[in-house]
């Protein structure tokens, strides 16, 4: 392979067993740009996953009938939460059983876990605390609402909050390292659930009111002397119209109002998930990440959960926590190119935590891995019985034959597309060669009277060779034709492959019918497969 970058490798999780030995990490994450590769035991591991309802992973009994069926849906990765309230169910008594049992269940059925901290805040809120936290707000500070009204967010000033959290999230990551480092189940951590502040767009008290009026602090100060010029677009005109300062208060460096207030905010939280996540990493190192719930268009921070990990916060964010290694959205809008576009600024490796379960989402994950580089994707409440379950078992099917190819960047270029009733049609240059893929309704017999089931259909192409290329995926057409227009590109050969452990076991020669006489390659909407086709070349001009 062949892909010409080198990659800065940054060991980001460490050691199959016993902290400190100098032995090659087991677990990490090494970052090449804004892609990154997970590396699991030595090889990298493209997350094929599924999030589990929030409730399903606190009944062993209810999670019983689901494990096979993930496997069935060719998932390698079970993405599950652990309930602070019922792992310190009494202040510093802990109770792992049920994180056992899900290690101990993944593990049998051949899946890997992300584990999803479940701690102060879970969608904004703090109802995953323990009880007496919840019951004793002196010293666990609440936030109040725009009304005055206290509610069940937790103030992320709250000293004894935090040294709560980093001993539960520490005690957690201890547990982990002790029962699974050598076997390398849990993969990754995801430090608490969609922070946000609401109904404010920051905590308001005498004490944030206090730090709101201080000098903005000096990890940030320096982060913006260094990083000023390659702020994103929407924090760097902010900055800059307030005269790019490096010091003062926080209204006086960003400018007052709203948006400043909630910078301010994203500057707490993320200061607090960084000290959480310290305490995990000193126990057991794995790759963490925060997600975040996306803003609907038009709506002001407080009404959506204001100073998550989100776009136009992420300098925020990265400056005021280097312990978190990824910043991820949650898709619960269909507006998937437009907010993946924004995650992969500024470096950020693209992982997807949570996308709404729909037959869409079999057609996304091959935009999301063949166009974005992402090392991980993964429906929500995967276990609920959806008619889009057999859709993403067969592209998760498709992918896992391709993980070796795609991860183990063994392809000279590589892109992903997803088609629906608005985007039917998209070009991509490989090498000689000129793409256009489109949706397969576009052929004059396939959309025959189906203008109502422009169903979501997406795939992807890997070049493997100069005159070679894996194509693979669901409902759509793909015609190569050469960028030097005096010559004609035909194929030589479509045949349909398997890759069994990265050897391609040929099925069906498609040089009839399949391929329209030689004329493009196609997938059916009701079709996945993937296709080997070597192409050759003619002189424009009849010699
Ligand atoms: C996003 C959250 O992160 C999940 O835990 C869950 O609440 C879903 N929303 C529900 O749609």
């Amino acid at each position: 392979m062949i892909s010409g970058k080198v990659a800065v490798v940054v060991i980001l999780g460490l050691l199959g067993s016993g902290a400190g030995r100098a032995q090659a990490p087991a677990v990490r994450l090494e970052k090449d740009g804004s892609s990154a590769r997970l590396i699991v035991d030595q090889r990298p591991f493209l997350v094929l996953g599924g999030e589990l309802g929030n409730s399903s992973a606190s009944s062993i009994e209810y999670m019983r009938p689901y494990w096979e069926r993930l496997r069935e849906m060719h998932l390698n990765t079970v993405i599950a939460p652990v309930y602070w309230e019922l792992i310190e169910p009494e202040e510093n008594h802990f109770e792992f059983g049920l994180v056992d049992s899900l290690i101990g269940e993944a593990a049998r059925h051949d899946l890997k876990v992300v584990v999803l901290w479940f701690g102060t805040w879970k969608n904004s809120m703090s109802c995953y605390t323990p009880v007496w936290m919840k019951t004793n707000s002196r010293r666990f500070p609440r936030t109040a609402d725009s009304t005055g009204r206290s509610q069940e967010i937790f103030s992320a000033l709250g000293k004894e909050t935090l040294e709560a959290d980093k001993k539960a999230f520490g005690a957690l990551m201890r547990h982990i390292r002790e029962v699974d480092a050598s076997k390398r189940t849990v993969i990754m951590v995801q430090v608490e659930n969609e922070i946000g502040m609401l109904s404010t767009a920051r905590e308001v008290s005498a004490r944030a009111d206090a730090l709101f009026n201080e000098p903005i602090p000096d990890a940030l100060a320096g982060y913006l002397k260094k990083n000023g010029q390659r702020l994103v677009p929407e924090l760097k005109k902010k900055w800059e119209e307030n005269g790019s300062k490096v010091s003062g208060n926080w209204a006086e460096v960003f400018g007052k109002g709203i948006r400043t207030e909630e910078i301010f905010q994203a500057w707490q939280y993320a200061r607090y998930a960084n000290e959480v996540a310290v305490a995990g990493k000193k126990e057991y190192p794995l790759p963490m990440y925060v997600n975040a719930a996306l803003p609907r268009p038009g709506v002001q921070p407080g009404r959506y959960p204001s100073a998550g990990p989100l776009p136009h916060l992420m300098d925020i964010w990265q400056a005021a926590a280097p312990a978190i290694d990824v910043l991820s959205p949650d898709f619960y809008n269909p507006d998937t190119r437009y907010w993946c576009d924004l995650y992969v600024r500024n470096q950020n490796p693209l992982f997807i935590p949570e996308m709404h379960f729909d037959r869409s989402v079999a057609a996304k994950v091959f935009l999301v891995v063949g166009h974005y580089k992402a090392f991980g994707f993964s429906p929500f409440s995967i276990e609920s019985p959806s008619e889009a379950s057999s859709s993403l078992g067969k592209s998760y099917g498709l992918l896992s034959q391709l993980a070796p190819t795609i991860t183990g960047r063994k392809w000279l270029a590589m892109d992903g597309f997803l088609f629906d009733r608005t985007n039917k049609s998209y070009s991509v240059r490989m090498g000689d060669y000129n793409i256009t893929v489109s949706h397969y309704n576009i052929l004059p017999w396939a959309a025959e009277g189906k203008d109502s089931v422009w169903t979501s259909t997406g795939g992807m192409i890997i070049q493997t060779g100069a005159d070679e290329f894996l194509v693979a995926g669901t409902g759509f057409v793909a015609a190569f034709s050469h960028a030097d227009a005096g010559k004609v590109t035909n194929i030589v050969s479509a045949d349909e492959v398997t890759i069994v452990d990265g050897r391609e076991v040929f099925g069906r020669r498609m040089n009839g019918d399949q391929d329209h006489q030689g004329r493009h390659i196609r997938f059916a909407t009701d079709e996945w497969g993937i296709q080997k086709v070597k192409l050759y070349n003619t002189a424009k001009a009849i010699e």
